[in-house]
């Protein structure tokens, strides 16, 4: 047999199954082989992981990296880095820059942009009012999913009415791509931050005021009986209260494919940060009263939250410290602490390990199509490795982001007990022992050409647009034109 490319020798491999000693064999971008310790042979390279955990990279289906628009926030290089730096070895990267990815032609120019990026990453194409004809072009455009704003946030894009989401979620049903929901109502929100505006209302808190939990029940309802009625597979993004797990649940129940994801800010914040950093904690949506947090902690054990994202939304400090709450960004990185973050809440017995490599790899990856190549280790799959020294403790700095133009974090100074160390994407190291591999720039590739989506079951296709007009024809023609 052929020498290994790499052999990781020593480590404990961890799986949303278990863990188990290994070695790991790595053939090219691939694993090639995992088998008991010392049994694997030769290899090129020999990587001593004893004593360290060996973990399937992190896939974070919730990132903003800017670029084009606002690139002074952060651009494709430095939050690649970021993620490399952070263990996460996959990103599904948002469309709201400028233009947003609304059309076949700005999704090619961002894939020009993410032409420097360190890891692999798939992009978002959106779904808005005025784009349902641009859909088909964005999904053979390469598009690995889509986002649909339901509520206003950075970039201020307009919220679809429900109509055009009926017939967004009717056409990418057909398609199997899951289309994730920024899932808070934006008249509710636009009604009362103007009442709190005119009142002069402008403190941290009264952001929280604008966008009670009813914005994100009253949405998640809403999407929820639009994906049962097409058969379009969801998404339910930042899940920020214990309100929005019943309808949630409901619709789980009721079979609709339907996912959601929390972020850590709504796992380990709450009310009670507020006075302590001020616009900093701004985020939409917002972080909410103490009582959510253990609701959110027991819907990520018991699966009904299934993956863990970040949200990464950077932001320049000066932005961030508005002490206008209407004015300050909302949002600010994640991909780099995620790992820390969820590691220490390992450390603190909130969740066990392998159910964090269920929700940060396993489950993104099942629930964008990206199995077998990512989220677990197997032979075969991509080797997109984060090795882990668990018992690591450091304190989470903001001066040493990777995301250079947006240093500012409200975890700041948390003690944190878990960190990794090296990062491998498709058998390359991106990261090792803590240093960025600069020659990672450029590796990463899109993940679109891996999807296998599961087909659609569309409920109630004979009443869609498409069927009532006709515009499927194969043949170019309308169904009124063939009845003619
Ligand atoms: O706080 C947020 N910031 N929430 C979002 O949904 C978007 C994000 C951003 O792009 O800044
Ligand atoms: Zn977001």
């Amino acid at each position: 047999m052929a020498p290994f490319d790499l052999l990781i020798t020593g480590g404990t491999v961890v799986t949303h199954e278990g863990r188990f000693r290994a070695d790991i064999g790595v053939t090219g971008e691939v694993i090639a082989a995992i088998g008991v310790p010392g049994s694997l042979g030769i290899a090129m390279e020999v990587f001593d992981a004893s004593g360290l955990h060996i973990l399937p990279g992190a896939i974070d289906v919730h990132v903003h990296y800017r670029d084009p628009g606002m690139a002074h926030k952060e651009d494709w290089d430095t939050g690649t880095a970021a993620a490399a730096m952070g263990g996460v070895t996959t990103v599904f990267e948002m469309p709201n820059t400028f233009p947003p990815t609304a059309t076949p032609e700005a999704l090619a120019d961002k894939f020009r942009r993410a032409s420097t990026a360190r890891v692999d990453f798939g992009l978002y194409g959106l779904l808005a009012e005025d784009n349902i004809d641009q859909l088909e072009g964005l999904i053979a455009g390469g598009a690995a999913a889509f986002k649909c704003f339901m509520g206003n946030t950075t970039g201020n894009l307009p919220s679809p009415s429900t109509g055009a989401m009926l017939e967004g979620f009717e056409i990418i049903a057909k398609h199997g791509h899951r289309i994730s929901l920024h899932a808070e109502t934006a008249s509710i929100m636009a009604w009362r931050q103007a009442k709190l505006m005119a009142a002069g209302k402008k403190a941290p808190l009264d952001h929280l005021a604008a966008r009670p939990a009813i914005v994100a029940i009253e949405a998640v309802q809403r999407a929820a009986s639009l994906a049962e009625w097409t058969g379009a597979r969801v998404h339910v993004l930042h899940i920020s209260s214990a309100d929005e797990l019943r309808p949630l649940r409901e619709a789980q129940a009721r079979g609709v494919d339907i996912t959601g994801e929390t972020c850590p800010c709504y796992l380990m914040l709450d009310t009670g940060d507020y006075a302590r950093l001020g616009p900093v904690i701004k985020v939409n949506p917002p972080v909410r009263e103490p009582h959510h947090k253990a609701e959110l902690w027991a819907a990520l054990n018991d699966g009904t939250i299934g993956l863990i994202a970040t949200d990464h939304a950077p932001h320049t400090p000066e932005e961030k410290r508005n002490p206008d709450i209407w004015e300050a960004g909302a949002g600010f990185p994640g991909v780099e602490t995620l790992m820390p973050l969820m590691l220490d809440a390992v450390a603190e017995g909130r969740l066990k390990l392998e159910q964090l490599v269920r929700i940060s790899a396993y489950n993104p990856a099942s629930a964008f199509g990206l199995l077998p190549h990512k989220g677990q280790i197997a032979i075969g799959s991509h080797a997109d490795l984060a090795i882990i020294d668990l018992g690591a403790e450091t304190v989470i700095d903001e001066a040493k982001l990777h995301s250079l133009r947006a240093r500012v974090t409200p975890f700041h100074g948390k003690r944190v007990r878990g960190l990794p160390l090296h990062t491998l994407s498709r058998g390359q190291f991106v990261m090792k022992n803590r240093v960025l591999v600069e020659s990672s720039r450029g590796r990463g590739r899109s993940v679109h050409t891996l999807q296998k989506m599961p087909t659609a079951k569309p409920r109630r296709v004979e009443q869609s647009l498409a069927s009532l007009l006709g515009s499927q024809g194969s043949d170019g023609t309308t169904l009124a034109q063939q009845k003619a």
